[in-house]
């Protein structure tokens, strides 16, 4: 298990360092550590980006993967719904986006209001 404030880049990268070791010792493929990172790196960015600035992290193993937590006390995700279609086009930053995201876990929940944000992502080695 791992957790990292996330209020910088710098903080960003931290949890990075933390997941990855995590994930070392555990059977994902190269190419799932991948896909766990860089979805993680979208979703954290728009901690700073979108959520407020300050949130959380926390990587859990579950059965057969990891889960991974990012929340954060922000103003919530206005048009959730069109975003998880696949409607919404992300413009900035690193291109990937929300949806982009989501599409390299194996399952991703959005737990979204006017007090915050939760985005539970899990990946699985099995
Ligand atoms: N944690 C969050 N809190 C509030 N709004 C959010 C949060 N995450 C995403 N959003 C909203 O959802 C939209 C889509 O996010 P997404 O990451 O797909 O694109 P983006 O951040 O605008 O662009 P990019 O990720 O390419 O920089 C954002 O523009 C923002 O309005
Ligand atoms: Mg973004």
């Amino acid at each position: 298990m791992m957790t990292q404030i996330v209020q910088s880049e710098e903080d960003i990268w931290d949890a990075v360092y933390k997941i990855k070791y995590l994930l070392k010792g555990l059977p994902f493929s190269e190419k799932d550590t991948q896909c766990v990172i860089v979805s993680l790196l979208e979703i954290a960015h728009n901690v700073l980006d979108h959520g407020g600035g300050m949130g959380t992290v926390i990587c859990k193993r579950v059965d057969g993967g990891i889960c991974f937590i990012v929340s954060d006390q922000g103003p919530g995700i206005p048009c959730v719904d069109t975003i998880l279609k696949g409607q919404y086009t992300s413009h900035s930053g690193l291109g990937l986006g929300l949806n982009g995201a989501k599409r390299l876990m194996d399952e991703l929940k959005i737990e979204t209001s006017t007090k915050g944000t939760r985005i539970i992502a899990i990946k699985r080695y099995v």
